[in-house]
């Protein structure tokens, strides 16, 4: 029934501003959720399991950080079938992010590009909020990342202090140092700042494992404007760092595809149909160095069963959703789960 209504949904919110919609979409999936409405509408959500470092996911569909960036609406987005939510990012104190505007839609090129710059409760509020969701069974991911105040010198701080608090509440841990929105975050992904990084969260993850009996795995995110070069050299310093897996991709800088529309000179990451290609590449990529010891959650611009397929056979054990998600609702999740 929702694949039904989720075509007029649509029209009515792309009438108005993307992030107000955004936000009305929220409130109003979390009220449909409580009053047991969207179980009502939503489609059973299929099974079809995988399990990866230790995780044992339902399916392969995954929501992408960025859109539950409050970790308030887990039961609701599980009621549509994701079999995991990844929440956030989450930063050690709550911040605003950028002015608004900071949200477009390209809708002639199904994509959208945002500088939100990870406006978000902090991370106390988010894990209050993470553990107030009881109904999901699925895999929830925790995604962090550094206060836009704090400096790169002393950005390990702000990942370390996030991940021992998100530790005991999170299935698994993303630290994401990819987001152009956040100026310098992306030079954390010099081979030199990614070690140190790693370094910091393994021995970390050594000891909270100890003490909590608990080995939770953690992943990076990365952007899919890195070189071959830097591609090669970051798979080494994963080899060397122990990461238990890999996300990619977060959005684009790059404008390439999108020239001449009137958001193409909106600063910010683009995601969408655009980048379809490029994270499928950036995958591949990656999985010829990592092969299955570090295995790959493939997001970028998927938009059917097709984009999805092609990310696994590029080397993704599972994919994640945002871009293609808005614009196509549920239904997307039903179509990949029964192809894959
Ligand atoms: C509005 C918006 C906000 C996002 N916020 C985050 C975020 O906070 N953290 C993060 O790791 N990725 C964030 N992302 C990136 C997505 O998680 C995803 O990696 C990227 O958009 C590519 O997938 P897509 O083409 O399916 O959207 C955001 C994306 C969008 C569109």
């Amino acid at each position: 029934m929702l694949d039904l209504l989720y075509p007029l949904a649509r029209t009515l919110l792309f009438r108005i501003d993307a992030e107000k919609a955004h936000h009305l979409s929220m409130t109003g999936l979390r009220a449909a959720q409580k009053s047991g409405l969207l179980e009502m509408l939503a489609s059973a959500p299929a099974s079809k399991p995988i399990s990866i470092c230790g995780l044992n996911f339902p399916n392969p569909v995954g929501l992408a950080a960025g859109l539950d960036k409050e970790a308030n609406t887990i039961d609701a987005l599980g009621t549509l079938g994701f079999g995991h939510i990844e929440v956030g990012t989450l930063t050690p104190k709550a911040q605003e992010g950028n002015e608004q505007p900071r949200l477009f839609r390209l809708p002639e090129h199904q994509a959208l590009i945002n500088r939100m710059g990870f406006n978000n409760p902090g991370i106390d509020q988010g894990l209050a909020n993470v553990r107030s969701s009881n109904q999901f069974q699925g895999i929830v991911g925790i995604n962090i990342g550094k206060n836009k105040i704090t400096p790169n010198e002393r950005a390990n701080d702000d990942y370390a202090i996030a991940f021992e608090k998100a530790y005991p509440w999170a299935d698994y841990i993303t630290a994401n140092f990819s987001s152009p929105n956040t100026p310098g975050l992306r030079d954390l992904q010099s081979e030199e700042s990614a070690s140190k990084l790693l370094l910091t969260l393994k021995s970390l993850q050594q000891r909270l494992c100890k003490e909590t009996g608990r080995y939770v795995p953690f992943a990076l995110k990365v952007a899919p404007d890195l070189s071959d070069a830097q591609i090669q050299g970051l798979s080494q310093v994963f080899f060397d760092g122990g990461l238990d897996f890999l996300i990619a991709t977060n959005t684009t800088i790059s404008r390439e595809k999108i020239q001449g529309h009137r958001n193409s000179q909106e600063t910010g990451g683009l995601s969408g149909a655009p980048l379809t290609d490029r994270a499928t590449e950036v995958i591949a990529m990656f999985h010829q160095h990592l092969g299955q010891e570090i295995p790959i959650i493939g997001a970028g611009g998927i938009f059917s069963a097709s984009d999805a397929l092609k990310k696994k056979q590029a080397g993704a054990s599972l994919v994640q959703l945002y871009t293609g998600f808005i614009y196509r609702g549920p239904s997307l999740i039903h179509e990949i789960i029964r192809a894959w």
